[in-house]
């Protein structure tokens, strides 16, 4: 018995500019690149920002609904009170390309990557540089007509942790103050977004959401394990109606603001138990070890996480997209069984009455991976780095089949040779 979904219901793939583009001079990621304070430096990436025709054609092709992709702030504004034309054509040409084949869009106006000169000035550490932001998102909303879902921030408290707690990403910070700070603001400037965007579009936020599993039964860790979820997971998201933003230090007032959708990205689960030290707000936690086998990315494979995920986000009472679900791995096979057996969690939720709308598996193809490099291979089209050519793998025709006809049936798994739900 296989499992069907609903019509309506949208099966697209996902990227983000700094990742797939290439020569992206203009941004802090590439400038740390540059100066060797990351391992890998992403130089023409995919080389999409040439090959956009191409792959737009090619992911068609391969019968998918939709698309997630970001706006690159920096191409629009390399400069300070400097806008790229070209930039904001090559973007609204992408949208329409999409349109024109039946593609929705869903767009990501902040994947990680910001101005170098912006955060020269600061960044998101400082309000007054919302101002920028602003000036970004106003500009930007005239390329958008059309467009169904707009995103403002890809996972907010990552950026925030990587960049500000642990430091091990741009722009290698390391001050909880600082990172509390630049979390209420980065609600700050969701809101900014929210007012100026939310009459024509439908606008929402895109959070990752790990699964907070207690190390053991204790009461000090389950206690920390639900410290670690309020504190990663929806202390953020609260704040967006509540306009209270529960920082560790205090409480921020932000202001009170909407999503029309959430965007949920989806990969493992991390395991907490209790700590002693404040530095690290009494909570250990790390990758849960759930599966023997662990993909190139070093995460246990866990299913079932992504309908706890779901359930979880409800609680908002808005539409939800899984906007990010993937695996990093050479072995196609597992990415077939991964795609499936995530969907079926996804389709019991939906059974459940939950309101999910639509899956983006991340990624369409192989790409840039942040502090990882080339290496880890996300993609349903495998690229070649150095001729840049695509060849879709096997779990790209697939996921095409089952998004053309919205269904997991007992022939595509026998065609695939998976095993049997
Ligand atoms: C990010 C992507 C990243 C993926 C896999 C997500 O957290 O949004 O940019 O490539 O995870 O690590």
């Amino acid at each position: 018995m296989g499992i069907k979904f609903f019509d309506e219901f949208i099966f697209g793939t996902a990227t983000s500019s700094h990742q797939i583009e290439g020569n992206n001079k203009w941004n802090d990621w590439w400038y740390y690149e540059q100066m060797g304070k990351l391992p890998y430096k992403s130089n023409k990436a995919c080389n999409h920002w040439e090959l956009y025709k191409e792959d737009i054609v090619l992911m068609h092709s391969l019968g998918y609904d939709g698309y997630r992709f970001s706006i690159e702030w920096s191409r629009i504004f390399p400069e300070e009170e400097k806008i790229n034309e070209n930039a904001l054509d090559r973007y609204r040409e992408i949208i329409e390309l999409l349109l024109k084949s039946g593609m929705t869009p869903n767009v990501t106006l902040h994947h990680f990557t910001s101005p170098h000169w912006f955060m020269r000035k600061g960044g998101f550490a400082k309000e007054e540089n919302l101002k920028y932001w602003g000036q970004y998102v106003e500009t930007v909303v005239e390329i958008l007509k059309g467009v169904k879902l707009v995103a403002t921030f890809n996972e907010p408290m990552v950026y925030v942790m990587m960049g500000y707690l642990t430091a091990y990403w741009p722009p290698f910070v390391k001050s909880p103050f600082k990172a509390f700070r630049v979390a209420a603001n980065l609600l700050k400037a969701h809101a900014l977004a929210y007012e100026i965007l939310s009459s024509r579009l439908k606008v929402g936020i895109v959070k990752n959401i790990p699964i907070m599993l207690a190390a053991s039964d204790t009461e000090r860790d389950k206690k920390a394990a639900e410290k670690a979820d309020n504190l990663f997971n929806w202390n953020f998201l609260d704040a967006i109606w509540s306009g209270k933003f529960k920082g560790v230090f205090s409480t921020y007032t932000v202001p009170e603001s909407d999503v029309d959708f959430v965007g949920v990205n989806y990969y493992t689960a991390s395991e907490v138990k209790y700590s002693w030290n404040p530095l690290k707000f009494f909570f250990d936690a790390r990758l849960a070890e759930l599966s023997e086998r662990k993909t190139q990315m070093g995460w246990s494979v866990y299913p079932r996480g992504i309908h706890e995920a779901i359930v979880k986000v409800s609680r908002y009472e808005k539409p939800i997209y899984v906007t990010e679900n993937g695996i990093a791995t050479l072995d196609d096979e597992w990415r077939k069984e991964f795609i499936v057996q995530h969907l079926q969690y996804v389709h019991k939720a939906i059974e459940e009455g939950y309101n999910v709308k639509g899956y983006f598996y991340w990624s369409l193809m192989d790409n840039y991976e942040w502090k990882e490099g080339f290496k880890p291979r996300f993609g349903l089209i495998e690229v070649d780095y150095t001729t840049f050519k695509r060849k879709p793998r096997e779990s790209a025709y697939m996921y095409g089949e089952i998004s053309q006809k919205k269904e997991i049936s007992d022939e595509l798994i026998r065609k695939y040779g998976l095993k049997a739900p």
